[in-house]
């Protein structure tokens, strides 16, 4: 069965107070876009044209305003409501119906990622169909995330949700390719101590059952934080350097959907028009071109 995917935008963004009082922290502007188009785009990368975004009841509407249908990009977009931020692992059940027994890949909207292979390692995580596949990077500060705990012969032993003393240098990103028996596994999952169905937990049943590959991304890949307001303007800072400096975009979905030949020559331009008086709608425009010259 076709793979999936599922965007986690939902959450309190109390730690982004008091910008995300009266916006939702998915919709904040990342440089030039909004930063849900980041993980979009990386679930387009990936092939995944069918996608159910998680949204708290008071956002649902901001995001189906922002992002529509999915059509013109390629894609069909669903929207689905989590009442109460009470965990990652309950994305699994929500979208349970929306899955109907599709294996899946979910990454947290606010979750940035960029690096050359990217699409490389994303279809390969796609082609392993049976189990999870996550993704290891190293961070300076691992105890503000998911850690990998390795034993001594370099085996994933654990996955531990913000140690006070971490394991090991190798976060979790907030990207997880799962087999079809996530939703069945995630209702197993308990409340932690603080209170959240953790998706640590969901990831341990795989762990548990020999069934979750991790693979690492390495110093060539960026995965960007956007939790704090310093780490926000950092990574609109970067794709702001790598855009001007290449004069290409980052997280672009009309490109991807354009180049994965999900839309045509006509539905970009269409596109770029509607763009027409910014930056953005003259990179649109300047592809048409580009592929005309190619
Ligand atoms: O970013 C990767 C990390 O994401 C992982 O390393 C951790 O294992 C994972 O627990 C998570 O940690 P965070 O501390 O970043 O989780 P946070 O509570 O901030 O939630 C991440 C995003 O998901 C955030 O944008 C809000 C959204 N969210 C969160 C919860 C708890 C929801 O939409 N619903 C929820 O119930």
């Amino acid at each position: 069965m076709t793979r999936k995917g599922i965007i986690l935008a939902g959450g309190s963004g109390t730690r982004l107070y008091p910008v995300t009082i009266g916006v939702s922290k998915q919709i904040l502007p990342i440089y030039d876009k909004p930063m849900i188009y980041y993980p979009i785009s990386v679930l387009m990368l990936a092939g995944i044209r069918e996608i159910a975004v998680v949204t708290t009841p008071q956002d649902a509407e901001q995001f189906r305003r922002a992002l529509g249908d999915g059509s013109r990009w390629g894609l069909s977009l669903s929207y689905l409501v989590q009442p109460r931020p009470e965990g990652l692992a309950q994305a699994y059940t929500i979208a349970e119906g929306f899955l109907d027994g599709a294996p899946s890949a979910m990454i947290l909207g606010d979750n940035i990622f960029f690096g050359h292979g990217l699409p490389d390692i994303l279809r390969a995580a796609d082609r392993r169909a049976a189990g999870g596949t996550i993704f290891g990077y190293r961070v300076a500060d691992p105890e503000r995330y998911g850690v990998i705990d390795y034993d001594t012969a370099g085996a994933v032993r654990a996955i531990v949700e913000k140690p006070a003393r971490a394991p090991s240098p190798f976060a979790v990103t907030g990207l997880y390719f799962l087999d079809a028996t996530a939703p069945e596994r995630a209702r197993a999952v308990r409340p932690s101590a603080r209170g959240e169905l953790e998706i640590v937990s969901l990831l341990e049943s795989y762990l548990a059952d020999g069934a979750l590959t991790v693979e690492t991304m390495g110093r060539g890949f960026a995965w960007l934080d956007t939790g704090t307001h310093g780490s926000l303007l950092d990574a609109g800072n970067f794709v702001r350097t790598l855009s001007e400096r290449q004069g290409q975009q980052v997280g672009c979905p009309e490109e991807i959907a354009f180049l994965n030949g999900w839309i045509t020559e006509d539905d970009l331009a269409a596109q770029a028009r509607d763009h027409a008086k910014s930056d953005y709608g003259t990179y649109l425009m300047g592809l048409i071109e580009r592929a005309a010259s190619d």
